[in-house]
């Protein structure tokens, strides 16, 4: 056992963010890790107070710490966080932009992972008919690999781009052809930019990942026939890698369109999938969807010296202030169980998952998504479990 504590930077953020989070510590706490909690300044309160959602005091505390977990945070368009700004700060230069995506760009969070594990008994689970009708509930067990910090998100784009810019993508046969006579400002241009470097590092995670879980096979889910340099280029360096470094997995390549039709189909026939971060996003959602949605949904944000835990849900604002809190803590907490992945606590990880595998397969506590009832404040009169108690049922069967 390890006796040493650790620090975690805890991030509640906004809405149910600070809610599901501190759940999630309770839970921790229970099932035995040895932690203190420092608690990190991140979101809307911190934007419309000080200008900054993302104070340089909470990067401070994760350059120290390197760990933390994340609720959720508010973001808003630029009107509205203009408007929301305290008087005193306006029209100083204050922008918003959200944090979470801050975090990820200053600490270069580029490995994103997002598993997608089927509970049994969880009423939400994807079903499908049968030969004769029958019903059938494939298991899934998906684990999306996104990369996290370039291409289509990169934030590399210009409307009515700069001579500069213009005249290198005339110097494009396909340009010429496509858009020749467009001017300028009729353009809207984003760049999907991918480099060898952190393509390397979310294939060599994948593949790391598949061996020492013992998936069987790597799919890359890009579109490598349409997309020929960013997505070409991934499939290239995955064959390569596959070949050199990892012969016993086996290298599946797909694209984007058709593994969103094939997941609604056979999502049982998929592993571990790599993608570049838009078509990460996009396959992680789908995925999610038949899992149970984003009560269920967690992710790791992993950078060669931070790493940042959290659901990939938002800070459900409807939901916030009620005075008993209705909505599920699991994503949360499956991503607390990637944080000790992440930390080496494989045995609390598995003690976990286990006890949230029990209390589902149950089917007593339930919150209310798991019901298929709208969120509304009288869920709870009407059988719907509270946050607090699907988290206490968790902690009973630890
Ligand atoms: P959301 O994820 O906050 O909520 C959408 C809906 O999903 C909710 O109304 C609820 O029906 C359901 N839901 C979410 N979390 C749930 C949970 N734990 N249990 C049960 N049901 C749950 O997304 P929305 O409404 O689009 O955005 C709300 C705010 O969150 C916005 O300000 C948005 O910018 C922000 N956001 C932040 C993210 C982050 O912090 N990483 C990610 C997504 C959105
Ligand atoms: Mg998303």
């Amino acid at each position: 056992m390890n006796i040493s504590r650790r620090t975690i930077v805890a991030l509640p953020g906004d809405g149910i963010g600070n809610i599901v989070l501190n759940e999630a510590i309770r839970v921790l706490d229970k099932a035995g890790f040895n932690a203190e909690y420092v608690e990190g300044d991140i979101g809307w309160e911190f934007w419309k107070s000080e200008g900054n959602p993302l104070p340089d005091r909470t990067i401070q505390l994760l350059e120290k710490y390197k760990t933390g977990l994340f609720g959720a945070i508010t973001s808003k368009p630029k009107d509205a966080a203009e408007a929301e700004l305290n008087p005193l700060l306006r029209d100083k230069g204050f922008v918003y932009s959200s944090p979470i995506v801050g975090l990820r760009q200053h600490f270069n969070l580029d490995i994103c992972i997002r598993p997608c594990r089927t509970y049994q008994g969880n009423p939400l689970n994807f079903i499908r008919r049968g030969i004769g009708n029958a019903i059938e509930e494939p298991e899934i067990d998906v684990v999306i690999f996104r990369q996290n910090t370039e291409g289509l998100y990169g934030g590399v784009e210009w409307s009515n781009p700069p001579p500069e810019v213009y005249n290198a993508l005339k110097s494009h046969p396909k340009f010429i052809k496509n858009f020749g006579n467009v001017p300028a400002e009729e353009l809207s241009v984003s760049t999907r930019i991918f480099t060898k470097k952190a393509t390397g590092r979310i294939l060599r995670g994948a593949f790391d990942y598949a061996k020492k879980y013992g998936y069987k096979s790597v799919t890359v889910c890009e579109k490598p026939n349409v997309i020929r340099e960013t997505s070409g280029m991934m499939y290239r360096m995955a064959q390569q890698i596959q070949a050199s470094e990892y012969p016993d997995i086996e290298l599946w390549n797909t694209n984007i369109d058709a593994q969103m039709m094939w997941l609604t189909k056979n999502p049982e026939n998929y592993g571990v999938i790599v993608a570049g971060n838009m078509f990460g996003d996009i396959v992680s959602d789908g995925f999610a969807g038949l899992i149970g949605g984003l009560g269920f949904a967690c992710s790791a944000n992993i950078g060669e010296q931070v790493a940042v835990f959290e659901p990939t849900h938002g800070s459900a604002p409807k939901y916030a202030g009620y005075p008993v809190s209705i909505v599920n803590p699991i994503a949360m907490i499956e991503s607390a169980c990637l944080m000790l992945d992440h930390l080496g606590e494989f045995d609390m990880a598995v003690k976990i998952r286990r006890s949230i595998a029990k209390v589902i397969k149950e089917g007593k506590v339930r919150t209310y998504d798991m019901m298929k009832m709208s969120g509304a404040p009288d869920v709870i009169e009407k059988g719907a479990a509270s946050t607090t108690q699907l988290a206490d049922a968790i902690i009973t069967n630890l």
